[in-house]
């Protein structure tokens, strides 16, 4: 399925009872949508990376278990529980990083609990899936509203993998604070890195960016220390797929890196999430980071870039700690350290 209309980046959406997403594993050379009917399409979507980012993955398995609602055969409401406990298994066990997906899950599961009957029961868990949609979007607006102070007019900014509309329902985190900023009236320009080995900043946030008219510069990871010595990069902010009550941040692998060379240089390092990233219950060594397939680093598209043999290590995910955060910018409005202390102000 193709579509000309480029004005719609609308990353996922429920339609004619189907989930349709725009499939990132081609962009940026196509713009394709792909249509799933069924919730192992949709957990499989999310394993191949169809549709990735914390908030999208959250959004997108919510919406894959009122799939299965509608699915189901179950004629009672205890046949209906024992189908949507089996697609919430397969759906949950698609990414273990992003705690989005957890909370979405559990979210939507809860609703399908209260509700007596089948009819219930598959109306709560669409219309849930659908109120989560809607707040993504809500969330993303009101982070840009908290974060856009925090630039300056004419400053340069560094983003690390894809933090944008094509990581969220639409709008963005990271890119959504980069987008609010612009539409108060600042001049911004963003410089992305490529973020290997998945190239979710070169193939997704130039992008994103390219095609809402934002001024964009691309650059190799392995060049974010020396265009931070030159004095090039004014702030940085990026996404995050699970953030501690401790402020600890886990994002995509590199992130960390790129903190620390911020600190090195003083540049100011937020952080752009919605409260569904915050994970309170957890500690560092319990957020399990994700190791994806080898192939991912062994070659470059068809081409072998390594040695047959070599040993390989792939995680998609590092932890960045709080002391080299600047801020965390969320819905509620932008937490300072020391982020545990300022988290219980921010929610009483
Ligand atoms: O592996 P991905 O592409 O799902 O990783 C995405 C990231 O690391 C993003 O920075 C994060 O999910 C924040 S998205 C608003």
């Amino acid at each position: 399925m193709a579509r000309k209309n480029l004005d719609l980046l609308l990353t996922v959406e429920w339609k004619d009872d189907s989930v349709v997403m725009i499939d990132q594993t081609k962009l940026p050379n196509k713009l394709v949508y792909v249509k799933c009917t069924d919730y192992k399409q949709v957990a499989d979507a999310i394993k191949k990376l169809v549709v990735r980012g914390a908030p999208a993955i959250g959004v997108t398995a919510a919406l894959g278990l009122a799939l299965a609602a509608q699915q189901s055969k179950a004629s009672t409401i205890s046949e209906l529980r024992t189908d949507l406990d089996a697609a919430f298994k397969v759906l949950r066990a698609t990414r273990p990083t992003a705690v989005n997906l957890f909370w979405a899950l559990e979210r939507v599961m809860a609703k399908a609990k209260r509700a007596k009957t089948v009819e219930d029961a598959r109306n709560a868990v669409l219309s849930e899936a659908k109120k989560m949609w809607e707040e993504d979007i809500q969330a993303n607006r009101q982070m840009g509203s908290f974060g856009a102070s925090l630039f300056r007019d004419g400053d340069v900014v560094l983003t690390h993998c894809n933090a944008g509309s094509l990581a969220t329902v639409a709008y963005g985190t990271a890119l959504g604070v980069i987008r609010a900023a612009r539409e108060q009236g600042k001049r911004l320009s963003v410089i992305a890195t490529e973020t290997r080995p998945v190239m979710q900043g070169s193939r997704l946030t130039a992008f994103e960016l390219q095609h809402d008219g934002v001024d964009v510069s691309l650059i190799p990871d392995t060049a974010v220390g020396h265009m931070m010595a030159r004095g090039a990069i004014k702030r940085i902010v990026v996404g995050a797929d699970r953030v501690l009550r401790t402020g600890h941040v886990f994002n995509k692998i590199g992130t960390y890196q790129v903190a620390t060379l911020a600190k090195r240089h003083k540049i100011p390092f937020y952080v752009a999430a919605p409260l569904s990233t915050f994970d309170f219950e957890s500690s560092p060594d319990e957020v399990v980071i994700e190791e994806r397939s080898i192939d991912e680093v062994v070659k470059v598209g068809k081409k072998r870039v390594a040695p047959k043999g070599v040993r390989i290590f792939n995680p998609a995910f590092d932890m960045t700690p709080p002391e080299l955060i600047t801020g965390i910018i969320t819905e509620k409005g932008v937490l300072k350290p020391p982020f545990e202390k300022s988290l219980k102000a921010m929610l009483g």
